[in-house]
């Protein structure tokens, strides 16, 4: 459905060329809902800008739905620009209209009759689960409310990709929770498929089918979450089950151990952790369901026997294993 091939943009800059995307190529499947994580630099604002055709490519290819944009004229281009709705950080609502016009109003630009975009308008924000708020100008409406609004309009169009900037980080937790769900029953309903930039990793666990971590402008890590997860040891499996932070001044445990619940039952792994609390202790530890299977992480602290044996006893269960210090 989103072809990125071989993507590289260049800034020319006093100080030498800028290189925000370093020959990218992805590929996102109709119907999934696909993550963008990364440092700040990694080019993932760029990467947005490519897609929408704000910003041309240096070179490489972008193709929606089998139609590549980089090459169309400028008419054509704002055609398929409407195939891709947006939904920002900040919802950028216009204050002086109510929350129905403002859905309304890209169907209005396009042309169609004020009729017609009302009664669609009305469909949407009875998607979005705002029916009852049409009539309500931006101001009287709480934050995950004109997130909403934002995302009903960005649905106006019918766009075949939803494309979604930090759609969360001005949001609270629960907010948060709501707005990603309400995404998923988008995308379950319309079968659309959706693009969210974010910093966070609880918005991949939450809502993505698939991620793609990017780094310096290239893909250094992709895939399904559920094969992302059980990767052991990279930046994504440790950046999905995160571990609480060693206090300082207190030293780091000396084995990590990381499971999927595809491999071996958590009672199962809590059961021979505990027949092996003689040997090593857990000193913290994490257990998350994501895709489907709970996954974990815990620290261990040896306290008898020596490294390798506790290392191969947990090796035995089907546990991965890594020794941290
Ligand atoms: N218009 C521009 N001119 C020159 N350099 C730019 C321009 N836009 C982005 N860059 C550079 O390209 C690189 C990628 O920037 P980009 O904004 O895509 O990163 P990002 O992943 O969105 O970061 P953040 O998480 O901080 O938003 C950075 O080194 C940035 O300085
Ligand atoms: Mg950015």
């Amino acid at each position: 459905m989103i072809t990125l091939t071989n993507l590289r943009k260049v800034y020319p800059s006093p100080d030498g060329d800028v290189i925000a995307l370093d020959g990218l190529d992805l590929d996102v499947d109709r119907g999934e809902i696909h993550g963008i994580v990364g440092p700040s630099g990694a080019g993932k604002s760029t990467l947005i800008r490519c897609l929408t055709a704000l910003e041309r490519p240096t070179s490489g290819t972008v193709a929606i739905d089998g139609v590549h944009l980089t090459g169309l004229p400028e008419r054509e281009l704002r055609q398929q620009r409407r195939r891709i709705g947006m939904v920002f950080q900040h919802v950028n609502l216009l204050d002086a209209r109510t929350a129905l016009d403002n859905v309304a109003y890209p169907l209005r630009i396009a042309g169609t009759s004020r009729a017609h975009a009302r009664r669609r308008a009305r469909e949407l924000l009875d998607l979005v689960g705002l029916a009852d708020r049409g009539g309500s100008h931006p101001a009287y409406l709480s934050g995950g409310q004109q997130q909403r609004v934002g995302i009903a309009r960005a649905l106006a169009g019918d766009p075949a990709v939803l494309l979604c900037d930090e759609p969360s980080s001005a949001l609270d937790w629960a907010t948060t929770r709501q707005v990603l769900e309400l995404v998923k029953q988008v995308r379950d309903r319309l079968g659309i498929t959706v693009l969210i930039i974010t910093h966070e990793m609880s918005v991949v666990r939450q809502v993505c089918d698939s991620v793609t971590l990017l780094d310096h402008g290239r893909v250094a890590q992709h895939g399904a979450l559920r094969d992302v997860v059980t990767d052991y040891g990279t930046t994504l499996a440790r950046d999905l089950i995160p571990l609480a932070a060693t206090p300082v001044g207190v030293e780091r445990a000396q084995l990590e151990v990381s499971f999927s619940s595809a491999d071996v039952p958590v009672g199962q792994v809590l059961a021979r952790l505990a027949d092996l609390n003689d040997l090593a202790g857990v000193e913290s530890g994490t257990i998350e369901t994501l895709a489907g299977e709970r996954v974990g992480r815990f620290q261990l602290d040896l306290r008898a026997g020596d490294k390798d044996t506790v290392t191969e006893r947990l090796r035995a269960f089907g546990l991965h294993v890594e020794v941290t210090r």
